[in-house]
């Protein structure tokens, strides 16, 4: 490979090449002077390679100068390493260069961090000086997956016939879900534009405009609070076809996911689990179950009613999981017990069962008979241990789930391997609290399970809905559905949703109107780009992914971001700060 400068990157050059001149360019990694012999590990994108001066070397005088980070060209001649010299973890780790020439491009301060050691430094220095960090390997190696993943994302689309189309990025206010960014004008005092929370409703009107089948790679913003897997700006596949049924949608992009492992990390997946989001909850007490993190959850509300203790007997849902072969240490009970707590759960019966009967926290108020049943109702045997929470609704399930996957994690027990998951029907409707009305679980537009829709005015939270999840490895990677395109069907949902016909009208009536001149059935999804990145690449965080990221707390520390303006600025804008 022949870029300006350069004949090859660190990693290309190896020992079919002895004897060969090569021109190098990057980084000083480290510099040794070993009494008077200087070795400098030159780094590149792709890697590290030994460059060695002896003081009759042209450029000895050079690499006598330089410093860690300085800038450096070499030309020279591949030799082999001496015997014992060889470093196998280098893919140039069998030979070196022996300059002829050494130029100094550009010297260097000292960094505030050592870039080899960096991950050990706080992460705000690091996004300061995120060119420095962006030097150590991990950080390029991420880059270059998230390169390699779009390329083969995007051949995919091309090959089944998707077209690539950019929507607006200055688009309206249509708040639900998340907050919005706002961004004032010049031209309209008062009036703000909206940065996307996502494409929804422009890939929505590119199916109506008849363009049949959509994907963008696409930037979308939300004011929320940010997490590891979150960020206030990120990247979605967003997807969408007309004429299709939810199978075919799950079907295709199951299958551009299976390509995207294969091209790239050379992994052969297995066909995708999927469950229905009750079976989800039930199982596992989350939309978004980790299947690697052992065993079910098991609903044992029926058993408790055959109960003496009323806690158990009369709790609207008893839920257990079983710890298999395990003996918790009193500890470990205690503090299952103090998180069940925290959660909401009123506490945390367990049982152990050993050779000889079972141990309980409440033996007071469970007969032995009462015991064995349980335990024989969680399917657990001698060695094994039984959690169990009891409470209303799916609450009881959640807080057992939250435990599951603490003790998994806690345990080692949480298996390897990619665990990827389909649910599907999820409810149309959450209730909330704080509104006092119906919600959208997903988005408005979302099209309810045909047999549902007469179940719309008079029981709404019964109605489930056309929208899947792909989850992996209990993370949730994407989201979409199928959407409605009847404006009857539609206008029923505004309903549930308490929107008024005014209100729907100033909010969607551009969408609304669309669907009077002959919408197709359409449907589609979103993946968040940077979690599956982050998942494949095996980072911690979708920072790690992201060339730019937000801190956590939603700034960037490199430009000083966000930041005041000049009272110029905000003048054009017809905007005044109140102090
Ligand atoms: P949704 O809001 O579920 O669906 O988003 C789709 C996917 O985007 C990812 N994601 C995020 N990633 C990083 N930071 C965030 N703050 C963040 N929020 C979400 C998740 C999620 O699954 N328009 C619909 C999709 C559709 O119906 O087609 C949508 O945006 O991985």
């Amino acid at each position: 490979m022949i870029s300006s400068g350069r004949t090859h990157y660190a990693a290309e050059v190896n020992d079919t090449m002895i004897g060969q001149q090569v021109r190098l360019a990057g980084w000083v990694h480290h510099r040794r002077d070993h009494g008077g012999l200087i070795f400098i590990d030159l780094r590149d994108r792709t890697g590290l390679i030994q460059i060695v001066c002896e003081p009759d070397n042209a450029g000895f005088d050079v690499a006598y100068r330089v410093r860690s980070e300085y800038v450096l060209g070499v030309t020279g001649v591949v030799r082999a390493r001496p015997e014992g010299m060889v470093n196998a973890e280098l893919a140039s780790g069998q030979v070196e260069v022996v300059p002829s020439e050494v130029i100094l491009y550009a010297t260097a301060k000292t960094p505030p961090f050592n870039v080899t050691d960096a991950k050990l430094v706080d992460e705000t220095l690091r996004l300061k000086y995120r060119y420095l960090d962006l030097r150590r390997p991990e950080l390029t190696a991420n880059l270059i997956l998230r390169d390699r993943s779009l390329m083969a994302i995007r051949q995919f689309f091309h090959r089944h016939g998707f077209l690539d189309v950019e929507t607006p990025a200055l688009a309206r206010s249509t708040p639900e879900g998340a907050r919005d960014f706002l961004v004032p004008t010049r031209i309209k005092p008062g009036h703000f534009y909206a940065l996307p929370q996502s494409p929804q409703i422009f890939k929505q009107l590119l199916m109506v405009g008849g363009l049949d089948r959509y994907y963008q790679i696409a930037k979308v913003f939300r004011d929320e609070d940010l997490r590891a897997d979150r960020q206030p700006e990120f990247t979605q596949i967003d997807v969408e076809m007309s004429f299709v049924d939810q199978e075919q949608v799950l079907d295709l992009m199951e299958s551009m996911l299976h390509d995207l492992f294969k091209a790239v990390l050379g992994e052969r997946l297995e066909r995708f689990e999927r469950m229905t989001w009750h079976d989800a909850m039930r199982l596992y007490g989350s939309d978004k179950p980790d299947l690697r993190s052992g065993p079910p959850l098991c609903t044992l509300t029926d058993v408790a009613r055959t109960l003496d203790w009323p806690v158990l007997r009369e709790a609207q849902a008893v839920v257990g999981f079983t710890l298999r072969n395990y003996r918790p240490s009193r500890r470990e009970l205690d503090q299952w017990g103090q998180q069940a707590r925290e959660l909401g759960a009123n506490g945390l019966l367990w049982l152990v069962h050993e050779t000889d009967g079972l141990r309980t926290s409440a033996s007071k108020f469970l007969s032995s008979q009462d015991l064995a049943r349980l335990a024989d109702a969680a399917g657990s045997e001698p060695g094994d241990a039984v959690l169990i929470v009891a409470g209303q609704g799916w609450h009881p399930y959640e807080v057992a789930g939250q435990l599951r996957l603490s003790f998994a994690r806690q345990a080692g027990r949480v298996e390897p391997g990619w665990r990827f998951l389909w649910v599907t029907e999820f409810p149309l409707f959450e209730w909330s609290e704080e509104e006092g009305r119906f919600v959208s679980a997903h988005h408005p537009f979302t099209r309810p399970v045909s047999e549902d829709e007469v179940l719309l005015e008079s029981n709404p939270a019964q109605v489930r809905s056309q929208a899947y999840d792909v989850v992996l490895n209990g993370i949730e990677l994407a989201s979409g559905s199928l959407r409605i395109y009847q404006p009857e069907l539609q206008a029923r949902v505004f309903d549930v949703l308490g929107l008024s016909r005014d209100e729907a009208q100033a909010k969607f009536g551009f969408l609304l109107e669309a669907f009077q001149y002959g919408a197709p059935p359409h449907g589609g999804i979103a993946f968040g780009l940077d979690r599956l990145l982050m998942l494949m690449a095996g980072a911690d965080s979708i920072r790690d992914v992201i060339a730019f990221p937000k801190t956590a707390r939603g700034t960037d520390p490199l430009m000083d971001a966000p930041s005041t303006v000049d009272p110029s600025q905000l003048r054009d804008v017809h905007l005044e700060i109140r102090k």
